[in-house]
Formats: structure tokens, C-alpha cells, sequence
């Protein structure tokens, strides 16, 4: 069987299945307590890795999380992201240097901590050089701020220019069952042992697909979504799944896919991408 963990940049030791925080609403308080109750039920279950971004709720997101979670099993890591603004009720990509210190200083602050294991750079921002957004980056992994750097929707390419510059410990593209656009970056990150979180991993879609993985879950006596989760982790180990919930029900029913395992009969079933509806 797979491993049920992954270390990313070789000592951030956290198991497969994450969690993703997008979806848990800060307000109104019925929404609030929800996501309290959802974020705590993630660590219970055993979660170690939870991602979040300065984007979700501009900082909301986070201070959510470390209102549900402060102070936090040693084992836990929140995974959060820089680099997007809000200017005048819009967002837009914003890599210059001052600002990704400065989110980097707020996260720490909203997440009270001293050190953020994985800080991902939300998008590569195309009007700054390259070398002074990861310059950043790694200046404040060289005073212990963080701990490793993450990229978020990347080409193969960026990808090989940013190692480049800079030690880079894992990728977040949207990737699952239905869409596997990023196919060539996973290989990439599979043959360097670096961490690949496909966001959007409850795979939706075109009926030919959900058939297939609704027939495999029959199988089982799993869910569709399980499967596809489970094909998630069987495609490369170095795949970290951050499946994102409002409900208690759902997060469970999405770790447990963890324990599924696919047959090779049953994903040589899933491989092929099927032609959308
Ligand atoms: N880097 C980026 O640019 C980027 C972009 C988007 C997201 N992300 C990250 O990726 C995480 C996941 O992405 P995502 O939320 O877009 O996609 P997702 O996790 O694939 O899908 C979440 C949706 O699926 C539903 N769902 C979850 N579990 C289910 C289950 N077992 N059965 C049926 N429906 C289920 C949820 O509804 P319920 O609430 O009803 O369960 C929700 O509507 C986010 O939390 C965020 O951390 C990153």
C-alpha cells in the first residue's frame, strides 16, 4: 500500500489527505461555528495539513482557522499563500517584494505563529521579475520566517526556472479525475520529490467520467468522491490531496478515502480521460 504521508521539502512530515479552508465562511456566526466545528474535526480525524491563503477572506480564512485550532498539535501544518491584493473591491496578482513581506508578516501575526512551515506564492506575478518574488521568498525562509516555498498554478516551465532561484517544496495546480491539464507538471513534481497539491480534487463532471468512478465506488461500497480521491493518491506519491468542506459528513467521507485502495483493473478504468458531455 501507498504511503499514507509525504514529506515535503524532505521534513515537513504531514499525511496524504489535507484539508483545504476555502469554504469555511467566517460569517454570519451559525456559518462561523460550523467552520470551527469542521476545521477541529479535520485535526481530530488526524489531518496535518491544512491550506488556506491570505486571498480567502483577506485574512479571515486564516484568522478562522486560529480561532478554531490556537494552539496547535505540534504535528499541524497550515499552508497559507501570498501575492494576491485587493485594490478597490478587486483582486489582482501583486508579487513586488514589499508586499509579499508584508503578507507574510500579517500571516504570521493572524495565524500566531513564528514560522510558517509551507508559504506558497499564490501566483507568479508577471510584472515583477521572477528572481524578486522568489528573492523574497527565500529571504525570509533564510530568517526562519518560513520554512519552505510553494507555487500555485505553474507551468513545467515556471516551474524549472523558479528551482533555478530557489528551492521550491511543492506545487498547487487544479488537477483531478476529469481534469488533467496539469498532467506534465505533476511528472515534474513526481521526478523531483516535490509535494503536488491538486486544488479542486472532488473531481465534477462529464457523466462518462462520474459512470465510471459511481461503477468502481459500487465496487467498493465506497462514494464516487472517495474514488476519485483515491485515484488522486495512487497517481504519484508525491500527491497531497486538499479536499475542501462545509460538512462534517463530507470531510469525513473524504479521509476515509485514504483507507480505499483501487485495483490496478479498476484504475486502468479511470487512466483514460474520458470526452466531456
Ligand atoms: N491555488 C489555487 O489557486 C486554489 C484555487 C481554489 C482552491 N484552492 C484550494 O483547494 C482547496 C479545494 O478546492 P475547492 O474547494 O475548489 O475544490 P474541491 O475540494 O474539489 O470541492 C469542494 C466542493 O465539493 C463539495 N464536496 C466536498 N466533499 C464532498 C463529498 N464528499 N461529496 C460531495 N460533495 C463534496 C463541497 O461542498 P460541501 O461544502 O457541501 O461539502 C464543495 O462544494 C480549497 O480549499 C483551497 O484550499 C486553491
Amino acid at each position: 500500500m501507498a504511503s499514507t504521508t509525504f514529506d515535503i521539502g524532505g521534513d515537513l512530515t504531514v499525511r496524504r489527505i489535507g484539508f483545504g479552508a476555502m469554504r469555511l465562511a467566517p460569517e454570519p456566526a451559525s456559518a462561523r461555528r460550523a467552520a470551527i466545528a469542521v476545521a477541529r474535526r479535520a485535526v481530530e480525524l488526524g489531518v496535518t495539513l491544512i491550506d488556506t491563503a491570505h486571498m480567502y477572506g483577506w485574512g479571515a480564512n486564516e484568522e478562522l482557522l486560529a480561532e478554531a485550532l490556537y494552539p496547535y498539535p505540534d504535528d499541524l501544518h497550515i499552508a497559507t499563500k501570498v501575492g494576491i491584493s485587493l485594490v478597490d473591491g478587486e483582486w489582482r496578482v501583486d508579487g513586488r517584494p514589499s508586499v509579499l513581506r508584508d503578507g507574510v508578516d500579517q500571516a504570521l501575526r493572524r495565524l500566531r505563529v513564528d514560522r510558517i512551515g509551507l508559504l506558497q506564492l499564490h501566483r507568479i506575478d508577471p510584472d515583477t521579475p521572477l528572481a524578486d518574488q522568489l528573492g523574497a521568498l527565500g529571504e525570509l525562509r533564510a530568517e526562519g520566517k518560513i520554512g519552505h516555498i510553494g507555487l500555485s498554478e505553474v507551468t513545467v516551465a515556471e516551474l524549472e526556472r523558479a528551482r533555478s532561484i530557489v528551492e521550491i517544496a511543492s506545487v498547487q495546480n487544479r488537477y483531478n479525475l476529469l481534469d488533467r491539464e496539469h498532467d506534465p507538471v505533476l511528472a515534474a513534481c513526481d521526478a523531483a520529490g516535490i509535494a503536488f497539491l491538486p486544488w479542486r480534487p472532488v473531481a465534477a463532471g462529464s457523466a462518462g467520467s462520474r459512470a465510471e468512478a459511481a461503477a468502481v465506488a459500487d465496487e467498493l461500497g465506497a462514494t464516487p468522491t472517495q474514488v476519485a480521491l483515491a485515484w488522486l493518491l495512487a497517481r504519484s506519491p508525491v500527491v497531497l490531496p486538499i479536499p475542501s468542506t462545509t460538512g462534517v459528513g463530507h470531510l469525513e467521507e473524504n479521509l476515509a478515502a485514504a483507507d480505499l485502495e483501487l485495483t490496478s483493473d479498476q484504475l486502468d478504468r479511470l487512466d483514460p480521460l474520458p470526452g466531456r458531455d
